[in-house]
């Protein structure tokens, strides 16, 4: 019995292995290792993909965050409201700087930020607002914008997502391996309109320093490696067609009729299904029929950031955010990725309903 992985990264970048290996060639000859040509050539692309002004390419998605907490001059006494369902580094990233993280609760339809609850914590001590487009779905977050406060999209999950980073006043992204826009290691970016905001993070990332001689900030030393901007230079022309191919695998599990076994992840045409997480409440039965027909699954954020021991200082008790924890106990996720063949797809659909017969 073949096993399915819940991603295949290597599928994704196999046919572009004679591009990548020129790709490397090309920095083999030594036109600068930091900060040269692909790393400036890669943040042009970036931001025209994005349609940005300007990005800036850091060392991975955790320090693209602090990079713009700090730029947008967020320190010791201010809170930022952020989700608890989420990656751990988007509230690290708050106390890094010094700050606070403020969790508001989720919308159990988005599993992204409530936008009531997040106006309702807002206090004059609040300096930042980081909603997470979470999975690749994207937030709209106009009306966070409206409430006055500075808006830090964490958009690590969601690169290519239409709109994404076209609203808050900054936003970040990872290249994670899996992402949906990655790089071979580690990497990050920044991408903001705001030209004031873009300098402060291009100096900052560079010791504070334009020209190592003059050193204007405390900084950090963060920059996005040049082999692999050359990668994701390789890959970002393929970004659109890839996101293509995960809407086109999501829509196949719904037409396969998941969805009258499990809750499936709400669809919106610019969502770009980073993972594709479902819920149900009879998740570790489906999780067990799966790992026993040789089938990955992954669960995410079971003890939700308001519960982990590092940020229990901050004094929230089980029960303050329910639809958080609920999201926490049922969801899973199903393999996806681009180009996924359709008989793993039927098999997994077959094995969750010899699990879950229908819908509880
Ligand atoms: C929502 C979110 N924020 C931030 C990060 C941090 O990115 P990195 O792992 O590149 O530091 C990740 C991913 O890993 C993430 O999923």
């Amino acid at each position: 019995m073949q096993t399915i992985p819940l991603v295949d990264v290597r599928a994704e970048y196999e046919p572009l292995i004679p591009r990548l290996e020129a790709a490397f060639r090309e920095v083999l000859e030594g036109k600068g290792f930091i900060r040269g040509p692909n790393y400036w050539a890669f943040q042009e692309e970036a931001a025209a993909y994005l349609g940005v002004k300007r990005t800036i390419g850091v060392a991975n998605g955790t320090d693209a965050l602090v990079l713009a907490l700090d730029a947008l001059g967020v320190g010791p006494g201010d809170e930022v409201i952020c989700p608890a369902f989420t990656f751990y580094a988007t509230a690290e990233s708050v106390v890094r700087r010094g700050a606070t993280p403020v969790f508001a609760d989720i919308d159990p339809a988005t599993l992204n930020l409530d936008l009531e609850d997040t106006a309702a914590k807002v206090t004059d001590r609040t300096r930042a607002i980081i909603p997470v487009h979470l999975f690749g779905r994207l937030l709209d977050v106009r009306p966070l914008v409206e409430l006055g406060i500075p808006v830090l999209e964490d958009a690590a999950q969601a690169f290519g997502a239409p709109g994404v980073a076209q609203q808050g006043a900054i936003s970040t992204f990872s290249f994670y391996p899996t992402k949906n826009l990655f790089c071979l290691g580690d990497g990050g970016l920044v991408a903001t309109n705001d030209e004031e905001l873009a300098d402060r993070v291009q100096l900052l990332s560079f010791h504070g320093s334009r020209d190592k001689a003059a050193f204007d900030l405390i900084g950090y030393n963060s920059r996005l490696d040049e082999l692999q901007a050359a990668f994701l230079r390789v890959f970002l022309p393929e970004l659109a067609g890839w996101n293509e191919a995960r809407r086109a695998a999501a829509a196949r599990y719904s037409e396969l009729g998941l969805g009258e076994l499990v809750e499936l992840p709400q669809d919106e045409p610019s969502h770009v299904y980073h993972l594709f997480v479902c819920r149900s409440r009879e998740r570790d039965t489906i999780r067990t029929a799966l790992a026993e027909a040789g089938i990955a699954s992954a669960t995410y954020y079971t003890t939700p950031l308001h519960l982990q021991p590092s940020l229990r200082y901050l004094g929230y008790e089980p029960g303050s955010l329910p639809a958080t924890e609920q999201a926490g106990a049922e969801n899973f996720s199903l393999p996806l990725w681009p180009g996924i063949p359709a008989e793993a797809q039927e098999r997994v659909v077959d094995v969750v309903r010899s699990a879950v017969p229908s819908r509880v």
